[in-house]
């Protein structure tokens, strides 16, 4: 079932969700060459507390980090380490959810570390393109295969491919909810958008084929050819007036779109 949000509901997310953005803006200072992936967690958490949101990762079917740090080959859900330092060059995904008076807000971002080879950038800008050229499908009368189509047919277009076994979600009271918005299909697929509806739409963009495989740990994910791979997330509301991003922080102006 959906659950559609009124509009006081959805200004609840948008708290929750300038939270988010701004715990992902501070990632943005703290990201360098040197830093381990669980001082990057540890600052997550440090923001978290305090902006007074409960991190909504930890402890969510056992993930055990309050972010997910998930560096060059590793497409989702990489857990913060002591051992894993960042280097020059390296790109980091960056996912984070917050639970703000019984609703969530979810986005990622991915950072490139020091000096980046230009197609790596490339595969970011893609990969962020790929994110709001989805958003500005989210309007209502448009089926969630629109915000698929546009988002694989962006990225395709650019010779990358989109990962298909994890998709995005809706988002309310439940960190995921129906329905599922995946990042690839036909545009005549799936339910028809309405006002009130908030998903969460998350392109995790490959440079090189779209198979991808979990580690041993149970929850990195990684590509199967080592290709390196960018993931972006933002939390947005259907309403009357076309999608709103419920996870940025507009009082930080125009810099903020992670
Ligand atoms: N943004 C991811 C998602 O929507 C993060 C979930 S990670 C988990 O699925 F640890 F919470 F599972
Ligand atoms: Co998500």
């Amino acid at each position: 079932m959906i659950h559609r949000k009124s509009a006081a509901e959805i200004a609840i997310m948008q708290e929750g969700g300038r939270v988010v953005a701004k715990v992902l803006q501070r990632m943005k200072e703290v990201v360098r060459p040197g830093i381990t992936t669980m001082e990057i967690a540890e600052e997550a958490d440090h923001m978290a507390r305090i902006l007074d949101v409960v991190p909504a990762f930890k402890g969510y079917n056992g993930y055990p980090a309050v972010i997910c740090v998930s560096v060059n080959e590793e497409v989702v859900h990489g857990i913060p380490s002591r051992s894993r330092v960042l280097r020059d060059g390296d790109i980091v995904g960056l996912d984070f959810g917050a639970l703000h008076n019984g609703f969530y807000a979810d986005a990622a971002v991915t950072l490139s570390v020091g000096e980046t080879l230009p197609e790596t950038l490339r595969l970011l800008d893609v990969t962020r393109d790929a994110l709001y050229i989805g958003i500005e499908a989210a309007i209502e009368g448009n089926r969630i295969g629109d915000i698929s189509h546009a988002v694989q047919s962006h990225v395709e277009k650019n010779g990358m491919s989109v990962v298909k076994v994890f998709v995005g979600h809706g988002i309310g009271r439940n960190l995921h909810e129906e329905p599922q918005v995946p990042n690839y299909g036909d545009s005549q697929w799936g339910v028809r958008l309405k006002k009130g509806m908030t998903l969460a739409i998350e392109p995790m963009v490959n440079a090189g084929s779209d198979d991808v495989r979990v580690l041993d740990d149970g929850w990195t994910a990684v590509t199967s050819d080592g290709s390196l791979s960018a993931h972006f997330e933002h939390t947005i509301a259907v309403t009357e007036n076309g999608p709103k991003i419920l996870t940025i922080d507009e009082t930080f102006g125009e810099e903020n779109r992670n």
